[in-house]
């Protein structure tokens, strides 16, 4: 049975960016991969929650809307390598704390719901390719900048030649630097 069938949505949290940002990262996967993903699927994932049903969606909304998290910037500089699963991501070699304590305060405010986060470390990634055959490690890339301002909920859609992701809904991120 699909999660469809059985009445429950693939959801999840993540950084969604802006139509600039989104260039840049494209620009990245095409050329340092073979197999990039589509362009309108780059994110960052905060955290996966899987399939879910409208209740728990409905909590999950509830949680992030009561969550305070701050805006931080992300430099994008790290290219990085899971072998087995053969993914090459972007990521970064100077994790923002806030963009730390953004998962952590996720994953706390989404205990009630059920969620339990486990002990995996967030390793902060954009997938650039799922199906690269030598992914490569390679540091002190021309940073992508990113100013993440907001946070989205999304739901991964299976479409007609693979997957795609609609955004349900998106929280601001507070301006640290304006009191
Ligand atoms: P990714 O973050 O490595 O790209 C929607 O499917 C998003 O959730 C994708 O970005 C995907 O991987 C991530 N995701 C999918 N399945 C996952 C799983 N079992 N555990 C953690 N993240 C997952």
């Amino acid at each position: 049975m699909n999660e469809a069938d059985s009445g429950t949505r693939r959801l999840f949290f993540a950084l969604w960016p802006n139509p600039e940002v989104r260039r840049q990262l494209a620009k990245v996967s095409h050329s340092r991969t073979r197999h990039p993903v589509a362009d309108a699927n780059l994110h960052m994932t905060l955290l996966f929650l899987g399939g879910r049903t409208a209740r728990e969606l409905d909590c999950f909304c509830e949680a992030a809307g009561n969550l305070q998290g701050e805006a931080f910037e992300l430099q994008l500089d790290y290219l990085g390598a899971w072998a087995r699963p053969r993914i090459q991501w972007l990521g970064t070699s100077c994790i923002p704390p806030a963009l730390q304590q953004l998962v952590d305060t996720l994953q706390q405010g989404l205990a009630p719901c059920g969620i339990d986060a486990g002990k995996r470390r967030f390793v902060p990634h954009v997938t650039l390719s799922r199906k690269e055959k030598n992914p490569r490690v390679k540091a002190g890339l021309e940073a992508v900048h990113w100013q993440a301002r907001d946070f989205v909920l999304a739901e991964s859609v299976s479409a007609q030649g693979g997957v795609r992701y609609d955004i349900l809904q998106r929280w601001p991120l507070a301006d640290a630097t304006r009191a």
